[in-house]
């Protein structure tokens, strides 16, 4: 399965901090923002990845993760010329998608908790396997700013609305998909909704229409962290600021899930160690000197 992470937009939210850079740069305490999201679909198991930014923001990413050799990866780039929609990700990205299965995540999404590996790498091998698409939904206090999904009383799901007025739940849909490869026909047969977009909703409603879309909740002990607002931006960084400082070992740390997936070497772990004199770096060196077994993920 090949990855997208549509990390374009105006950032017009987060002004004048984003007045001349990209959104899913900022650094989110220890790292950009882009390596989360990049984690999730790393942790699924993907290695291809296509990057698809604005045409002033697309070469800081170039810069940041080349062509992806040194994860063992493989990374592509793509300009979005103005953001056109979500669903934009998939006409921007047919040639990269090619004839198979892809997951889209947002570049300002961020997950954290328990298990997510297993629920990543289920919903990447279910969709690769069966075909349909699958999606998360999510229990927030303020749905009303997301798609949101309603469910009849036996949990089946009727219908997912964008950023609805009156929410018919409080389970939104985060920003990370799984489609198999209708999903580029679906994509360029997309409306544009009333506020000019070609939504990621009306795509997750053609696959519901047709039957093929599964919805899988994502749990209370799952963090989905708030990255729209300053608030939200120093919330997420203070959450994971705790996590690290707690249990010694990082969120969305990039270098060692390559090293854990068996993408790099630890000789290559270690070469990327030495490029950083930081608690980052150090970090890095620790991951490679761990004996197996040191501690269960
Ligand atoms: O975060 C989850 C939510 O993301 C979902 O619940 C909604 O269904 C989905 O529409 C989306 O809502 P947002 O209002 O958060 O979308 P926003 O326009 O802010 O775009 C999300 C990110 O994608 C943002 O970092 C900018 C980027 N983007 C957005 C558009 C519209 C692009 O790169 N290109 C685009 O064309």
């Amino acid at each position: 399965m090949k990855g997208i992470i549509l990390a374009g937009g105006a950032g017009t939210r987060l002004f004048p901090v984003t007045k001349v850079i990209s959104k899913q740069i900022l650094p989110l305490y220890d790292k950009p923002m882009i390596y989360y999201p990049l984690s999730a679909l790393m942790l699924a198991g993907i290695r291809e990845i296509l990057l698809i930014s604005t045409p002033r923001d697309i070469d800081l990413f170039k810069n940041l993760f080349s062509d992806g050799e040194w994860l063992g990866m493989r990374f592509e780039y793509a300009v979005q010329e103005s953001p056109r929609g979500l669903a934009d990700a998939f006409i921007v990205g047919r040639q990269f998608v090619g004839n198979g299965a892809c997951a889209l995540v947002l570049g300002d999404n961020v997950f954290y908790g328990r298990g997510f590996g297993a629920v990543l790498k289920k919903a990447a091998s279910s969709v690769e396997r069966y075909g349909g698409g699958m999606i998360f939904a999510y229990y927030v206090k303020d749905p009303s700013g997301f798609g949101v999904v309603e469910f009849d009383s036996a949990g089946r799901v009727l219908s997912i609305e964008e950023k609805p007025l009156v929410p018919k739940s409080r389970y939104i849909v985060p920003g990370l998909y799984f489609y198999d490869n209708a999903v580029l026909d679906i994509a360029k047969n997309v409306a544009v909704s009333v506020r000019g977009e070609i939504e990621i909703t009306s795509v997750n409603n053609a696959y519901l229409e047709a039957g093929r879309l599964s919805v899988e909740l994502l749990g209370r002990g799952m963090a989905w962290l708030d990255t729209g607002t300053h608030d939200g931006l120093l919330e997420a960084a203070n959450f994971i600021s705790t996590i690290q400082k707690r249990q010694g070992l990082y969120v969305a740390c990039i270098e060692e899930i390559a090293y854990r997936n068996n993408w790099i070497s630890v000789d290559q772990l270690l070469r990327l160690a030495a490029a950083h004199k930081t608690a980052y770096g150090d970090y890095l060196n620790f991951i490679a000197g761990e004996e197996a077994g040191d501690h269960f993920l």
